[in-house]
């Protein structure tokens, strides 16, 4: 039962989905953790495979970039291909000074500048929020198994942007954002948790904390160090621990 943006069955996909944003990424993720894994959709390229770890089936599907995508096939997934629970692996750019490059976050709930879930139910300003479920799965493997490594886990509230090129018109804001307790930005949760709250489904966001907004700022030399692609792949594989532990909790 082919949809627009997914060609496979309803079998087709575990209960629970691992997604990055990036198809590739999904392919890797897909690749090392289930020898058994299988493409069961490419539609746009967007690489969706199934297979086990442990026994256990899982789902991992690229999301693209931005809400709308994101939209598009956690819809789809939850209401037609059997999903119940989606979990985002992506990365996010630091706000809070409390981060650093290849921490991790673990998104309790998504500020957004986007209008995508006012036109849901007009009038209200919607609170997108996580799964409390798969947040404290997330969060009580992180006691264990990221700590090891000396990767800090956060858990907080992300903001959903909408552009990432154009700056916010307003020069303090990523500021402001940190004095409310904002930890990052990404562009994809508060989407997706609103989409799960829609078809009565879970969603949880896992965020490796990839560039640092105050890595502008000269009085924060903390901040300016770049990740080398050695970092980056250790870092997020303790993110994915984090998001398997919610995955089948
Ligand atoms: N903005 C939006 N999304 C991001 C960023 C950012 O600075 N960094 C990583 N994902």
């Amino acid at each position: 039962m082919a949809t627009p943006h997914i060609a496979a069955e309803p079998g087709d996909f575990a209960p629970a989905v691992l997604m990055p944003g990036d198809p590739r990424r999904a392919e890797r993720i897909a690749t090392q953790l289930m020898p058994d894994a299988k493409l069961v959709t490419d539609v746009r390229g967007m690489l969706g495979f199934t297979g086990t770890v442990d026994g256990r089936p899982l789902s991992v599907m690229g999301s693209g970039m931005g809400q709308p995508s994101i939209t598009i096939y956690a819809t789809e997934l939850f209401s037609l291909f059997g999903v119940e629970r989606i979990i985002r692996v992506g990365t996010c750019g630091g706000i809070s000074s409390q981060v650093r490059l290849g921490d991790v976050i673990v998104a309790v709930g998504a500020h957004t500048t986007s209008n995508i879930n006012q036109l849901r139910l007009p009038g209200l300003n919607f609170s997108a929020v996580a799964s409390f479920g798969l947040v404290r799965a997330a969060v009580d493997a992180a006691s264990s198994t990221v700590a090891r490594s000396g990767q800090q886990t956060h858990v907080g509230m992300v903001v959903s942007d909408d552009h990432f090129y154009v700056p916010n018109p307003d020069p303090g804001w990523s500021a402001k954002l940190a004095r409310y307790g904002v930890l990052g930005v990404e562009m994809e949760a508060a989407a997706l948790f609103a989409t799960a709250a829609e078809f009565g489904k879970q969603a949880l966001a896992v965020l490796t904390v990839s560039d640092h907004l105050l890595d502008a700022e000269p009085d924060q030399p903390e901040h300016g160090h770049r990740m080398t692609p050695e970092e980056r792949e250790t870092r997020f594989a303790g993110a994915l621990d984090l998001a398997l532990a919610a995955a089948f909790s």
